[in-house]
């Protein structure tokens, strides 16, 4: 049973299936140069489905969010161990940005994490994504360090976290 979670105007914001791999693979195949194994897409729906959603228009896939949860050091707390939930790759195709579903896709896999009681949630980006960064900045996520030459091409990252309460 389909999952919709929320609509903005014509589209559905819903929890993902494992049909809706392939659509997922490939936005992400035109949208970003790092791609992932089929087997890694499955295990991300399978472990963490309350936090893997699609944006749909007509049929049309449009975007998703796809994420993981992790124990492991607090990006916030010294010394802290924590459940971490971390966004492995977000994206909306182009002709359907600027519409607000890249918003929604986190704030859902906002609640999907907070289901599994994490209690941080981060994510990578380029330093020179400044979409996706001003996007994260919007939702509360914070920079908390520069990767150094974090992507294949050699470009930095952010690592960005928010903490829950
Ligand atoms: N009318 C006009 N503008 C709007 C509307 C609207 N109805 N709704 C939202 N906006 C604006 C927002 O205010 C925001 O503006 P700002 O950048 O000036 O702050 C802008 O549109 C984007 O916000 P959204 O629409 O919510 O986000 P979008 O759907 O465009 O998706 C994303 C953002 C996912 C980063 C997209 O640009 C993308 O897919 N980029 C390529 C892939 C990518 O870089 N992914 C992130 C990699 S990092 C990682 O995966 C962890
Ligand atoms: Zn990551």
């Amino acid at each position: 049973m389909q999952v919709i979670l929320r609509n903005i105007g014509d589209c559905n914001i819903r929890r993902a299936e494992p049909s809706d791999l392939i659509s997922v693979m490939e936005i992400n195949l035109k949208t970003l140069p790092e791609h992932y194994s089929d087997y890694f897409y499955e295990s991300l729906l399978s472990e963490l489905p309350e936090a893997f959603i699609i944006a749909e228009v007509a049929g049309k896939h449009v975007g998703y969010i796809m994420c993981k949860t992790e124990f492991g050091f607090s990006n916030f707390k010294k010394l802290g161990f924590v459940k971490k939930g971390h966004v492995v790759s977000i994206a909306v195709i182009d002709e359907y940005r600027k519409k607000g579903i890249g918003n929604a896709l986190v704030e859902e896999s906002v609640n999907g994490v907070k289901i599994q009681k994490c209690d941080e949630f981060y994510l990578e980006v380029r330093c020179s994504n400044n979409e996706a960064v001003r996007l994260y900045e919007k939702l509360g996520f914070v920079i908390k360090q520069q990767l150094n030459a974090y992507y294949r091409d050699g470009e930095d990252a952010y690592l960005m976290a928010i903490e829950f309460d």
